[in-house]
Order: C-alpha cells, then structure tokens, then sequence
C-alpha cells in the first residue's frame, strides 16, 4: 500500500486492524483509536481518497491501495487549512476525536467546499467528540471552506463566538 505517498510493504497478520497497523507498525499515532464498536469514528483515515473508520478495515484489505492519516495534511510546514480553522475557532478540547474529525472536514470540503452547517453536521454524525465541542467543530470546518486558501486572514468578523475562543486562546 502507499501511506502518505510512502510505498509501505509489511508482512502482517490477517487479523491486523488497518488502524493498529498505522499506530503500532508504522508509528502514525495521529489516528486515534477509541472504541470497539465501530461507532466514534476518531479512527478516519483515507483509502483512496474515501473516510473510512480504519477499525473496520483489516491491513490486509489496504493492499494495493493508497492510505492517507492525519499527518498528511501538513505539508512543507504549512498547515491544512482544516487544521487551522480548529486552531483559530478552537475547535478541539482534549483533542482525541481531532484527527478524525480534520479527515472528514477535509474530505467534506474536497467535495463541497461551502457546505451548509447541516451538511457538515451530517458528515460528522458518524463520529463522537466525547467533549461534546460540536458547536465549534462545525465552525472550524466552516472557517476553512471559507479560507480555501488557508491565508490566515481574520475571521472573526461577524462571529463572536469565535473571537471569544481567540481570547480565550490567547489569555490561557
Ligand atoms: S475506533 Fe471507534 S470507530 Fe474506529
Ligand atoms: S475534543 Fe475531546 S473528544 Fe472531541
């Protein structure tokens, strides 16, 4: 399989997770793993450009096709703009359903890239954040479907809310 552009050969066991072959064999610990029942979808990596929950896919199954995690998104020290709308709309509290929830807000956005809240809200559902923080997920993706450029210019115009997590951001 290729794994973030990387051609990955392993020998593994039938019975590996997708998931636990990213952690433990190639040591991506972005993507989390948070459940054994297939429901908190903190595990969402890409397979071939699809969300997929990457507990419900064996390693196996990813022979011959192209996987993309968390650490992906980052590129040459610049980050994706998904990651910087859950920076400036603070859209994270521990940061455990995260990655998974960047994964889907990226791909959301590579289909849709203005989205309406109950579109983004409908691409989440298959996903728990167990901090509850879903009001500020929602308007961290809606901040990079309107950065697509990921520029950095202030969004906080017309969104108090978002400007109360800066200040919050910035006083801790
Ligand atoms: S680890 Fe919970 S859905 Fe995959
Ligand atoms: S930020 Fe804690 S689980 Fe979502």
């Amino acid at each position: 399989m290729t794994v973030n552009g990387d051609e990955v050969t392993e020998e593994v066991e039938p019975r590996l997770l997708l998931v636990h072959f990213l952690r433990d064999t190639l040591g991506l610990t972005g993507t989390h793993w948070g459940c054994d029942t297939s429901n908190c979808g903190t595990c969402v990596v890409w397979l071939d450009g699809e969300p997929v929950k990457s507990c419900t896919v064996l390693a196996a199954m990813a022979d011959g096709h192209d996987v993309r995690t968390v650490e992906s998104l980052e590129q040459d020290g610049v980050l994706d703009p998904i990651q910087q709308g859950f920076m400036e709309c603070h859209g994270l509290q521990c940061g455990f359903c995260t990655p998974g929830m960047m994964m889907t807000g990226r791909a959301l956005l590579d289909r849709d890239p203005h989205p309406s809240e109950d579109t983004i809200r409908e691409a989440i559902s298959g996903q728990i954040c167990r901090c509850t923080g879903y009001t500020t997920i929602v308007r961290s993706i809606e901040w990079a479907a309107d950065h697509p450029a990921g520029d950095g210019a202030d969004n906080t115009e017309g969104r108090p809310d978002a400007a109360d997590a800066k200040q919050v951001e910035e006083v801790s």
